[in-house]
């Protein structure tokens, strides 16, 4: 049974007014026992007003949200079984890493020797053992966080929340963080909601995915299953970098599809593919599913209109003999040489790694 669930929720700001807001349409969701998922988008999507009608300081307009089978959409936050842990640490400053950690276990009148007990697996969980009495105001940004996260999972909660939490970090420090977090979590196997907009942390925390956009649930699934499937070209285009070619389905038979692209017949083979002879599809490729070869050896012939090096690899954008543009990515230039603007070359789609979307409106 899911742990969590949105059931048709929608929550709209300032109704019947100007600045009326949809901020969640329709969101439907489902967290699995002991599962990490995460809601991501761009600003604006409706990530933390779903986060934030899970713990109860909002309420949705309808729909309902059911935690452990139970329907709590109006339950008070401080009943909930949640916890969660903000982008802004939200600690108190004038208290010590012992007293902010042991700050909900008090107000649940847990016995004093309970307390210190707890409070100390849990620093010692995230490597903060010894600090107690420190103020938090002498802790790094990142000490910080971790002490947010001991106040989160001190009380036991039954699913753990976490809004944007790595987003003060710098870029190192994200990594550390946001490794130390997933770890615990599955240590505990506490079943979480995490937000993000930065498609990467996603990526690398989640068991699955929620893509939103508009307040809209757009796709669930893994990190593979969005990136090599994307349901629509919002989700392909907001998950990595796409290029969209137009294609015209042949035939097919089973999961492959026959298509027409670039001037050429492809066998695309898509899992759950409802296609018909003559439609008219996009075909998403990704920048790094594309050979680059001598001219004359590939698929078609293109042309070098500017290259990016950045190291690893290179960037390049390439006119294609229909005028259209696609970026492909090659890896370890040093070996391979560096191709200048105007250069003629071949490219080679991967089959296996081409998507087709139906036409959207
Ligand atoms: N209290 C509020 N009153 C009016 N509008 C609101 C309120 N809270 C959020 N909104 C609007 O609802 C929409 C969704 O906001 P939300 O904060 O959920 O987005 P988000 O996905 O968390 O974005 P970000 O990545 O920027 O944090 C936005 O258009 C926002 O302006
Ligand atoms: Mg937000």
């Amino acid at each position: 049974m899911a742990v969590v669930a949105f059931e048709h929720v929608v929550k709209v700001f300032s109704p019947g007014t100007r600045r009326e807001v949809r901020a969640v349409d329709d969101f439907s969701l489902q967290v699995e026992r002991g599962e990490l998922v995460t809601l991501l988008g761009p600003s604006g999507c409706g990530k933390t007003t779903s986060l934030r009608i899970l713990a109860g300081f909002e309420l949705p307009t309808s729909g309902d949200v059911y935690i452990d089978g139970e329907k709590v959409t109006f339950v008070p936050p401080q009943k909930r079984p949640t916890s969660m842990v903000f982008q802004s640490y939200g600690l108190f400053p004038h208290m010590t890493v012992f007293e902010n950690v042991a700050y909900g276990l008090k107000v649940r009148r847990v016995p004093r020797q309970e307390i210190r007990k707890r409070v100390a697996e849990v620093l010692a969980l995230v490597g903060l053992e010894g600090l107690e009495d420190r103020g938090v105001g002498q802790l790094s940004g990142g000490q910080q966080q971790r002490v947010a996260l001991c106040r989160a999972i001190v009380v036991q909660p039954k699913v753990l929340l976490f809004d944007e939490p790595l987003s003060n970090l710098d870029a190192k420090l994200r990594k550390g963080t946001r490794e130390q977090i997933r770890r615990i979590q599955k240590e505990l196997g506490i079943t979480s909601l995490y937000v993000t907009h930065d498609q990467a942390e996603a990526m690398s925390i989640s068991d699955r995915i929620a893509v939103m956009n508009a307040g809209r649930l757009q796709q669930l699934g893994t990190a593979e299953e969005i990136y090599a499937r994307p349901a629509n070209r919002f989700v392909a285009d907001f998950i990595g970098e796409a290029n969209f070619l137009p294609g015209t389905v042949v035939g097919g038979e089973g999961e492959t599809v026959r298509v027409q692209i670039l001037g050429r017949e492809m066998e695309v083979s898509q899992p759950g593919a409802d296609f018909s002879p003559g439609e008219e599809v996009e075909v998403v490729v990704r920048p790094e599913a594309v050979d680059v070869l001598p001219a004359g050896e590939g698929d078609v012939d293109a042309e070098v209109l500017f290259s990016h090096y950045t190291g690893s690899v290179v960037l390049y954008a390439l006119r294609l003999p229909d005028g259209e543009r696609l970026e492909v990515q090659v890896a370890n230039p040093q070996e391979r040489g560096l191709l200048g603007v105007g250069a003629k070359v071949g490219i080679r789609l991967h089959r296996r790694s081409l998507h087709l979307l139906g036409r959207e409106q």
